[in-house]
Order: C-alpha cells, then structure tokens, then sequence
C-alpha cells in the first residue's frame, strides 16, 4: 500500500468538524438525520406531540438529535414538553448543551447513563428516541431496552422511533462496496505499519466489533415487544443516508465509533490510521472528500398499542 504523499484537501474542520454537523444539500438538515427527515415530510403525523407531553432522547450526543424533533413542533407545544435526555460519554462543553435545551421546553433533565439504565426508569413517555446510537448498545442488551422502552411508553399513543444505518443490509451499490473493500484493505495496511498486531486485531473484532442486526431482525424483535410498526411498510422499505467521503473522515473523530472498529488500540493511532487510509484511497482514485458513500438506513416508527 502506497502512503498518501499529496492528499486531498481536508474538509473545513470549522463548519463540519463532527460527522453529526455535516449538512446535507438536499434536505438541509445534518447528513444523520437526513433519512428521518424524508419520513417527516411523508408522515408529519408521527411528529407530532400533544402539549405538557414528555420525550426522553437517548444517547443524545451532541443534541442533534432532540434539537431536530423539537424543531418539527410548534413554539407553544415545545414549550410545554418535559424533556429527558441521556448519554454515558457526555463531550466536554456539553453543559452549555444542556442550557440550551432546558431554554427551549418547560422542564429539562439530562441522566449521565448508558440507554438500559436510563430508559426503564424514566416511564410515561410519548415518544422515545434512539437516533443513530442502538448499534453501539452491546447486543446482549438491544432486546431489553426494546422492551423497556415500550414499558415506559403511554399506552394508546407513545411512540419509538430508531433510525440506525449499521444494518446488515447496509451497502446500496456496488461502487460502495468496492469503496469499502478497499478502504478496509487500506486500513489494515495502515495499522500493521503503525505496529498493530492485526491478528488480535481480527480476533477482538470478532469478539468485540460491532454486531448489526438485519432489518428483519430489528423489526421482529420491536413486533414481539408489543409495538405496531407504522413505518416502514415492509422489510424492503429502506432509507438512504447520504454520506460521502467526508462523513467517513468525520466519523473518525467519534471516540465510541473508534473503540468499535479499533478494539483496545489507542483512539488517536486509531483515528490517524482511519483518515490516512482514506486519504490515500482517494488520492488513487483521484476523488475528493465529496465522493458519494450513501448508507442504506433503517427508520422504524412504532406506537404503543
Ligand atoms: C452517533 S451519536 C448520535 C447522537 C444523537 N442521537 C444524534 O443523532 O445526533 C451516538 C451516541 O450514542 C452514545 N452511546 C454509545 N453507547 C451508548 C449506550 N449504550 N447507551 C446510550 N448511548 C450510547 C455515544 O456516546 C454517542 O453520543
């Protein structure tokens, strides 16, 4: 593998520094969210939220998530609405985070917990959300916090809504597919000559890696906790996440994402080994941080019978 001597420019590490704050040009809101936007538009109905209602985001980041779902609503109902919000690896300056959110609703808690401890506690929610994150709960605890989150749900009318692109079914082309084959190829180039020992590597991967469900499986396990499914309609239904390059150099920069895919290596080798390899794939390819890498992405509303 040839080290990358001219790389592409880096993307503006001050307008998209984090892969949750890059805006996508279609929709106009960050790429993350872009699937759930286009339910949104198709559905306004499963946003919607009765006034003095409670919503608990779960695994929040960074709020992109809660500030999406709070724009959707009207200022009066917004102001009304109980808010929770939790995550086990707050950032630093997330307290001016919390001001803002507690600004914009009538009562604000934040809960420094990972999702299972959390969600079962905080009961008598209309909508629950789990953006982007259920992937990084440790399979073992995805079924629980499925069922916990239906029992803290208000019967008739709460709802959950996930949206996870790390679906088995997760590559939409073939021109993705190469992209990915070879940036694996590049990485693990990478890390041997970083000194890795890519042998354990593979075994940790194995034991500790990622796990992603199929869709099938996601929807099955949310139909035997008691859920109705309104979207999708079928298995096949999936939505797109628009990513590109960038969004892979960027998601670098996520220190959860880094323990998975680089298990027990130092995050910042990890992280330099993950963008140099990019870098270099490009620059063979003579393409630029913009190169499409859609995701194929699951978005599941389901209401509490
Ligand atoms: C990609 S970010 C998504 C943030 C936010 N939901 C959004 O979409 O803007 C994933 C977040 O899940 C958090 N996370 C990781 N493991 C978790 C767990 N077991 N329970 C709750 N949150 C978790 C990470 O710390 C990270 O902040």
């Amino acid at each position: 593998m040839v080290e990358a001597q001219n790389c592409p420019a880096e993307p503006d590490q001050k307008t998209s520094y984090s892969f949750s704050e890059q805006i996508d040009p279609e929709t106009g809101v960050p790429v993350g969210l872009a699937p759930i936007e286009l339910v949104y538009r198709e559905h306004p109905e499963f946003f919607s939220l009765a006034p003095g209602s409670k919503y608990h985001d779960v695994g929040v980041g960074r709020a992109g998530s809660t500030n999406f779902f709070l724009d959707k609503l009207p200022p009066g109902v917004c102001k009304t609405l109980a808010l929770v919000t939790s995550e086990p690896h707050p950032e630093e300056g997330f307290t001016r985070i919390c001001e803002e959110l507690d600004g914009r609703v009538a009562s604000y808690k934040f809960f420094k917990e990972s999702a299972n401890k959390v969600v079962v506690s905080e009961k008598d929610c209309a909508l629950i959300t789990l953006i982007n994150m259920i992937h990084l709960v440790p399979e073992a605890e995805r079924i629980e916090l499925i069922r916990d989150a239906y029992d803290s749900l208000e019967p008739g009318i709460g709802r959950l809504i996930i949206s996870t692109t790390f679906i088995d079914e997760w590559i939409p082309n073939k021109d993705v597919l190469l992209f990915n084959n070879g940036l694996t190829r590049a990485v693990f180039s990478g890390a041997k000559r970083s000194g890795v020992d890519t042998r354990s590597l593979v075994e940790r991967l194995k034991s500790e890696g990622l796990v992603m469900w199929s869709v099938k499986e996601y929807l099955e396990r949310i139909g035997e906790a008691g859920f109705e499914i309104e979207f999708p309609a079928s298995s096949s239904e999936l939505m797109t996440m628009p990513c590109t390059a960038e969004s892979y150099h960027l998601i670098a920069e996520d220190r959860s994402w880094l323990d998975h895919t680089f298990p027990g290596i130092d995050y910042v080798l990890a992280k330099d080994i993950t963008r140099k390899a990019l870098a270099s794939m490009l620059q063979g390819r003579d393409l630029d941080y913009s190169y499409p890498l859609p995701r194929n992405t699951l978005v599941v509303v389901a209401r509490k019978l």
